[in-house]
């Protein structure tokens, strides 16, 4: 054995035997047929046809067709070799008004999904919902409202009662943070809503249906494990000016602690009660009892994870650009009163978003020290580029690859530092409906002709295959990392 064997031998770091590989879907972003066999409309159909809202007026009407090629995409993640696939049930398939019994068809659908997974030897982990709610709930008064909540607790009944013990691992929110936060607080998503008190709002009622939903599933699957997916963030202040810190701190704040805090702590953070304090009708929705019933046990924790994030206090916009950032104009939430800035040398995304693993790493640890030792597993995690179909027929996503081994060897790195870290999900299996760019950014490492359908498997996929078969991934650090 010469020297670059060794070398690279050295390099190869294998991961704990079990370890779950798998990847991601979700409903409305694949499975088209948005009026089949009864299923209702949500809140994506109508603002996906809402003019303006979505990337050139793409809807997810057909989207991958993946209801009608369900046999075809089980196919490919049976090649692939994954030992888990993640997908989401519309809500909308199983009670198409958001109430009232199920529709057997809708459920149908599912269970054939379920047992196609078992029959290829996939785990089925199942998201409960990834953010496509009935539009009649939303008529309502949506996740603003106390009763989406109760109402969403007997829709898992429905669906737990059918899928039952068939179904590995429950998720029941996607990133409440984006249904929140981003669907009712600046309208990027659907409902399209801009109000900072009814996100805040929102935010409180989507955990709380977490919470009522999971005594719920615990009777109806005993043996269910059962977990929430949060997509979690690492923010770094752009110096240590106490302004810059402060403003980090609050950034955290919004994204991570608002979830983190009442799901393990049983209690939102102070600092943000007070920051959101005069929003309405924001946490003062909050009623006796809530807190508890949210930070019931969990089994896992889902995390989402994409990019890192620097940010200054907006009032330091000046100096951040004197030390070298490119400072973003403009801020989602003018209320946070901060900078994002863009760190140079950092590679980025056709989302625009920085890439930098190591960010995940410290995520990971962080979560293991100030929250929770259940076991973890990366739900998500993957990245868009501007992918092509080449004269040989080819899609030779090299910077995905370069993109999912830094990252999948970020998750190592936790690992050694201790971390319960128990599977890892690429998204996406396929490219798909990125909700307000439509189908402009593809994720996928399947290529997908829209709207033939027709499937292409990417190099990514190749390369996915055999790190699932050696169980390692080879040393990688950020090709983005200054
Ligand atoms: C996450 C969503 C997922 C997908 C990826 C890129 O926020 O959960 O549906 O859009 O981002």
């Amino acid at each position: 054995m010469n020297n670059q064997d060794l070398n690279s031998k050295s390099l190869n770091r294998r991961f704990p035997p079990g370890f779950l590989w798998g990847t991601a879907t979700a409903s409305y972003q694949i499975e088209g047929a948005v009026k089949a066999d009864g299923r209702g409309p949500s809140i994506w159909d109508t603002y996906s046809h809402t003019p303006g809202a979505v990337w050139n007026g793409d809807t997810g009407d057909v989207a991958c067709d993946h209801y009608h090629r369900v046999d075809e995409d089980l196919d490919l993640l049976a090649e692939l070799g994954v030992g888990a696939y993640r997908f989401s049930v519309a809500w909308p398939r199983i009670q198409p008004t958001g109430k009232g019994p199920a529709n057997q068809v809708g459920l149908d659908f599912y269970r054939r999904l379920v047992d196609g997974l078992r029959s290829r030897n996939i785990e089925p982990t199942l998201t409960l919902y990834h953010w496509d709610l009935p539009q009649q709930l939303e008529d309502e008064g949506g996740w603003c409202v106390r009763d989406t909540a109760e109402r969403f607790a007997e829709y898992v009944d429905l669906v737990a009662r059918s899928l039952g013990s068939d179904v590995e691992r429950w998720i029941t929110l996607n990133e409440p943070w984006c249904s929140s936060w981003v669907g009712y607080g600046i309208g990027r998503h659907a409902p399209g809503i801009q109000d900072i008190g009814m996100a805040a709002a929102a935010n409180h009622h989507l955990l709380l249906a977490h919470g009522m939903a999971l005594p719920i599933l615990r009777a109806a699957v005993p043996s269910a494990k059962v977990g929430i997916t949060l997509n979690l963030g690492d923010h770094q202040p752009g110096s240590e000016h106490e302004l810059d810190v402060a403003a980090a701190r609050r950034a955290d704040g919004n994204l991570n602690r608002l979830f983190l805090e009442p799901v393990f702590h049983g209690q939102y953070p102070q600092d943000m009660l007070a920051h959101y304090a005069t929003s309405k009708p924001g946490f003062s929705v909050v009623q006796d009892g809530d807190l508890e019933l949210i930070s019931q046990p969990l089994d896992f924790l889902g995390v989402n994870y994409y990019f890192p994030s620097t940010v200054v206090d907006a009032s330091r916009a000046k100096e951040a650009r004197v030390a070298g950032y490119r400072v973003a104009l403009t801020e989602q939430f003018p209320d946070l009163h901060l900078r994002s800035l863009e760190t140079p040398g950092r590679d980025r995304t056709a989302m625009d978003w920085e890439i930098e693993a190591s960010g995940l790493t410290t995520l990971l640890v962080r979560i293991r020290d100030e929250y929770t030792t259940v076991p973890i597993y990366i739900t998500e995690n993957g990245a868009a580029f501007d992918d092509y179909v080449d004269p040989n027929g080819h899609v030779l996503d090299f910077n995905r690859v370069a993109y999912l081994q830094e990252h999948i060897s970020a998750v190592h790195d936790a690992i050694d530092a201790g971390v319960n870290v128990q599977g890892y999900f690429v998204w996406s299996l396929l490219d798909n409906f990125e909700w307000s760019y439509g189908y402009s950014r593809r994720f996928g490492i399947v290529w997908v002709d829209f709207p033939s359908g027709t499937r292409l498997t990417k190099e990514s996929f190749r390369w996915y295959r055999d790190t699932i078969q050696s169980n390692t991934v080879e040393y990688a650090t950020s090709i983005g990392s200054t």
